[in-house]
């Protein structure tokens, strides 16, 4: 599963942040790579683009080859932490259930990850990278200084889930999270092409327990400790 991948610069470490759905990944990442001066990659972000756009063109999710095709092409922009397809701004429109679960079938299809593969890999500049998603240590950034599989109870993460959309606003039900989360952990974790897992040569950090400013914390010791300081100078 491992690919081929153009030597990472010497000045730019990356720090892969796996992990499940709803784990705090994208917030403790995003966190670390500001605290720490580095660029960041939310690689969910893309495939939940692509699941919106498949959606709003009427392809079927199932469709590999239509939705690979359109993956090559697509125009996906992250600028001042709001993301784009096109001029639009889907920043919000991206962050629901559906689309959460259309980003999750189409990422199971090995056309369209190839599609966004170099794409991804393109992020990695000086001083350094923090990508987040579920094969960043295992297919996109192999090479990556630091691996971290970050994870919480699939309890924990029904409830962070539920309060954030709450705190939107929005109709939440624990239940029913509950269910999308395990059904999305399950077809994350079982697809034939970089499947989520926990590799050996990463360190799982369990935040079930932890706040969020706790799990940054524990991530910046372990970059302190491989090596990675402040603007990735080490
Ligand atoms: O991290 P997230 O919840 O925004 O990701 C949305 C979906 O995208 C997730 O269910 C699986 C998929 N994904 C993936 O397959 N590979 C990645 N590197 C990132 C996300």
């Amino acid at each position: 599963m491992v690919q081929s991948e153009r030597k990472i610069p010497k000045d730019a470490p990356v720090i892969a942040i796996d992990g499940p759905s709803a784990s705090g990944k994208g917030t403790v990442a995003m966190a670390v790579a500001l605290q720490l001066g580095l660029h960041y990659l939310d690689s969910g972000a893309i495939y939940r683009v692509i699941g919106l756009a498949a959606s709003r063109t009427g392809l079927d999710l199932d469709q590999e080859s239509a939705i690979a095709a359109m993956s090559l092409n697509i125009k996906i922009s992250f600028i001042n932490e709001r993301v784009f397809w096109a001029d639009e701004d889907v920043t919000d429109a991206i962050r629901t259930e559906p689309m959460g679960a259309a980003a999750s079938r189409v990422a199971a299809h090995p056309g369209v990850r190839q599609a966004v593969l170099q794409w991804q890999r393109d992020f990695c500049k000086s001083p350094g990278l923090v990508a987040d998603g579920r094969d960043m240590g295992s297919v996109v950034f192999p090479a990556a200084k630091l691996k971290i599989f970050l994870t919480a109870s699939v309890e924990a993460r029904a409830l962070r889930r539920y309060k954030q959309l709450k705190s939107k606003g929005l109709d939440a039900n624990i239940d029913s999270l509950l269910l999308e989360l395990t059904l999305r952990d399950q077809r994350d974790s079982e697809r034939a092409v970089a499947p989520l897992q926990r590799f050996a040569d990463a360190i799982e950090v369990d935040t079930t327990q932890l706040s969020v400013v706790e799990s940054v914390e524990k991530v910046l010791l372990l970059c302190e400790a491989a090596g990675i300081r402040s603007r990735g100078l080490s």
